[in-house]
């Protein structure tokens, strides 16, 4: 094991690579590439995919992408290149000089002076096809090809983008990301829509659960980051969760991220909702500006700076009914095609860790749900029964006496009032990019009859 000191003097002083004698072109990205300013000869590397070829008498037009960005680099070489080999979907390593380019389609080109090819690929059989526009619903058959598309190129690196400008909302904010189990043995949401984890084999410890008790694949970090802001006043998680939700809708997945945060000493939804509103926006307004044409090709966007304004109360069904997703669309459609946050939901629809609101026959805990156009409900959290006497009774009528005295605890020592909430964050992606089905912003979707690779 290091010291601190000793570690610091490691990390300067240590290198795995020679420093070669020879230093051969400079190798950078298609971004890095397309990004140079004045291009004025300077010899490069370029690895990446063909995605088009064009042959001309004397010159042979190839653009290659590596993912980096949405645009393909030129490189501008001699027809003695020409070879059947250099087809749409083969991988090229590129050497030659960045110059600046006479077409107004791009600033800077590669002149080649070497290409290799690195691995074939047989257009033919190759599922998509160069210049065609696959819809997404095709693509969707092909999860092991399906990110050399364009589009779900972009969605794949505004997923990325998202994922770290969520990270850094919460940092600036000043909140401690907590890693919450993936196997857990409690049902937070105690819908009983849980995956149970057992060994495979019979490498099972005799007659007994591997666990001791029966386990399960998370369907909400909440309970531990419960746990965890009783130490530290403002915590978050960014990971994977479960549902066993027989369902086949375009917002439905069995395994779907979710960004949940925990809050203590917060006191009202009104505060809430300002925490949800505000990671919301500063993450969409960070996606937008740092990848503009990904976004664009999505076509779709959420107006920046648009305000989301709160509407409570509405009567939409029966009271006591929950809300279906034709009413979210309807309450949605009614506020003007913006997002609505909907408060106070019949105690008896929810979770039994909302703080009931103690108000008379209507019976309500102070739950909060953002619904969003186009996708229904993004977000779900409430403020916390952070009072003993009433959770103990709640945990008794639901007979969960026992298996929550450890929550009871939390609770009996120091006891705050505290809030939290959950995003999808697929649901999330969906909003942001206009992407009608689920399936197509998460990398490998799994849902009921489907776990492909
Ligand atoms: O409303 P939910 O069930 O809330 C909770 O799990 C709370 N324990 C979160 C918390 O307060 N820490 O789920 C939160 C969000 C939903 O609003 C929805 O966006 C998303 O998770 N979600 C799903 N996304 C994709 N597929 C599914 N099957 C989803 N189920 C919920
Ligand atoms: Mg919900």
């Amino acid at each position: 094991m290091f010291g601190a000191r000793c570690l610091l003097r490691a990390l300067r002083s240590c290198s795995s690579a020679p420093c070669p004698r020879h230093r051969p072109a400079a190798r950078v990205s298609v971004r890095g590439a397309l990004g140079v300013q004045n291009a004025n000869g300077e010899r490069v590397t370029v690895q990446g995919w063909i995605r088009s070829v064009r042959s001309q008498k004397e010159v042979l037009f190839l653009h290659v992408n590596d993912g980096s960005s949405l645009e393909s680099l030129q490189v501008v070489a001699d027809s003695s290149f020409d070879s059947r080999e250099l087809a749409f979907g083969s991988s090229v390593e590129v050497q030659g000089q960045l110059v600046k380019s006479p077409s107004k389609k791009q600033n800077v080109e590669l002149k080649a002076e070497k290409i290799e090819v690195v691995g074939n690929c047989d257009a033919k059989a190759f599922p998509f096809k160069y210049k065609e526009r696959h819809p997404l619903e095709y693509l969707r058959q092909y999860p092991h090809l399906r990110c050399r598309t364009n589009i779900l190129g972009s969605i794949l690196r505004v997923r990325s983008e998202a994922t770290a400008a969520i990270h850094s909302f919460f940092k600036d904010s000043g909140f401690v990301h907590i890693h919450t189990p993936v196997i857990t043995s409690n049902d937070c949401e105690g819908a009983g829509e849980l995956f149970q984890v057992e060994p495979s084999s019979k490498i099972k410890v005799p007659e007994e659960n591997f666990f001791n008790i029966p386990v399960f694949l998370t369907v909400s970090g909440q309970l531990h980051l419960e746990v965890m802001s009783g130490a530290f006043t403002q915590v978050f998680t960014f990971g994977p969760t479960f549902r066993a939700e027989n369902s086949q809708s375009r917002r439905h997945l069995a395994e779907f991220y979710m960004v949940e945060a925990e809050i203590s000493f917060l006191e009202s939804l009104q505060d809430l909702m300002q925490v949800m509103e505000s990671l919301f926006k500063t993450t969409a307004m960070t996606v937008l500006s740092n990848c503009p044409k990904d976004v664009e090709l999505c076509h779709k966007f959420i107006a920046p700076g648009q305000k989301i304004r709160t509407y409570a109360k509405k009567q939409l069904s029966n009271w006591g009914a929950d809300l279906h997703t034709e009413h979210e669309k309807y309450l949605v459609k009614h506020c003007g095609d913006i997002p609505v946050f909907v408060i106070n939901y019949p105690r008896a629809l929810k979770p039994f860790y909302m703080r009931d609101n103690e108000d008379g026959p209507q019976h309500t805990v102070a739950a909060v749900d953002l619904l969003v156009p186009g996708v229904g409900e993004l977000f779900g959290g409430s403020l916390r029964e952070e009072r003993c006497h009433f959770l103990e009774q709640r945990l008794a009528r639901l007979g969960l006496t026992e298996a929550y005295q450890w929550y009871l605890d939390l609770r009996r020592f120091g006891s705050v009032p505290h809030g939290g909430f959950g995003m999808g964050f697929e649901r999330y992606l969906q909003c942001i990019l206009g992407i009608d089905n689920i399936k197509d912003v998460i990398p490998f979707p799994r849902f009921t009859h489907s776990c492909l690779l």
